[in-house]
């Protein structure tokens, strides 16, 4: 038996990148999909029926496309009873779709701001929220959440998307904890992979090109794997973590704990904060690293 057999997926995002191979693998695996996409470019300008239904035509009858926006509750509720219209059933969501609207923060205008929160945050909110009443009754579900290292680690030119994609780990933990006890499990994967949202990255000095070049190593198909894993029954143990894949490589990333702690029993004022408490933790402090300076070799 495929490990996604009798199982339905709903995949945002599917009309292209890492999402069109969710759904490639989660149909090869046995599951039905709801392929969901707009259709609208990186910035999340414009609508296109065609890449939705060009990844349903290529799963053939296990599939059914939509074009409902993941950004708005009453479509997003759309997407979920699609998939139980279709198919009678929801097993999982992977919240995938997303756009990019780069900036510097100092110049990050709020439609700039909105947009990517909307698609991120909240759409990947409203996509769980309105599939929770059937897991809840059924007992049973799962949900995959696509974050970023930008959000994670950090990245210049994207405070909209980090804070929205560290927003989405917060949002997966929550729902991990909240759904535990009706066997519904929620974890992230932070994937890195050669899309045309990375190429959209600019690359005009020769080491962003040579950085550029190595960055297309990393296929999309090669996240999926995971995805059809986490939807699995065999990840029936596996809930409220964060993955990253790049190429051939998974990670279990960390989550936020305290390194230090420092104590004065009789309280801290500004100034013994200053002689003593920071330069005790100032060694512990992280530097501004971006992503690249944590994921500084090349995939495998
Ligand atoms: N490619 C990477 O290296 C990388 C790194 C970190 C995170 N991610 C995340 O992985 C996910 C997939 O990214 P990708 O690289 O495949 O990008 P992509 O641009 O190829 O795919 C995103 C898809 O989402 C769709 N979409 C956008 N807005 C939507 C909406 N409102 N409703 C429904 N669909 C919508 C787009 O039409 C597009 O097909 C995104 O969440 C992205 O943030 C990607």
């Amino acid at each position: 038996m495929k490990p996604l057999e009798g199982k339905v997926v709903v995949v945002t995002g599917a009309g292209g990148g890492i999402g069109r191979d969710f759904a490639l693998a989660m149909a090869a695996a046995g599951a039905k999909v709801l392929v969901n996409d707009i259709g609208t470019s990186v910035k999340g300008e414009g609508k296109d029926a065609g890449p939705a239904q060009k990844v349903a035509d290529e799963i053939g009858r296990n599939a059914v496309a939509n074009t409902d926006s993941v950004a708005d509750w009453e479509s997003a509720n759309r997407i979920i009873s699609s998939a139980v219209e279709a198919f009678g059933r929801i097993d999982a969501v992977i919240n995938n779709a997303g756009i990019l609207r780069d900036r510097f923060f100092f110049n990050m205008s709020v439609e700039e701001w909105r947009a990517v929160i909307d698609v991120h945050l909240n759409g990947s909110f409203y996509v769980a929220r309105a599939a929770a009443p059937h897991f809840k009754s059924q007992q049973s579900g799962c949900y995959v959440h696509m974050t970023s290292t930008s959000g994670l680690v950090g990245n210049l030119g994207q405070a909209n998307y980090s804070a929205a994609k560290l927003g989405i780990a917060g949002l997966s933990k929550s729902i991990a904890l909240d759904m535990a006890k009706f066997n519904v499990r929620s974890n992230c994967i932070s994937p890195f992979a050669w899309s045309r949202m990375i190429g959209s990255i600019p690359t005009e000095t020769e080491d962003q090109k040579a950085r550029v070049e190595k960055l297309k190593s990393m296929q999309t198909a090669k996240i999926a794997p995971l995805a059809v894993y986490l939807a699995s029954e065999a990840a029936r143990e596996v809930t409220g973590q964060i993955f990253a894949v790049r190429a051939n490589e998974i990670f279990l990333m960390s989550q936020s704990r305290p390194l230090r702690s420092v104590h004065r029993s009789e309280g801290w004022t500004p100034e013994t904060i200053s002689s003593h408490a920071m330069p005790a933790l100032q060694q512990h402090f992280y530097p501004l690293h971006r992503s690249q300076d944590v994921f500084s070799w090349d995939p495998l």
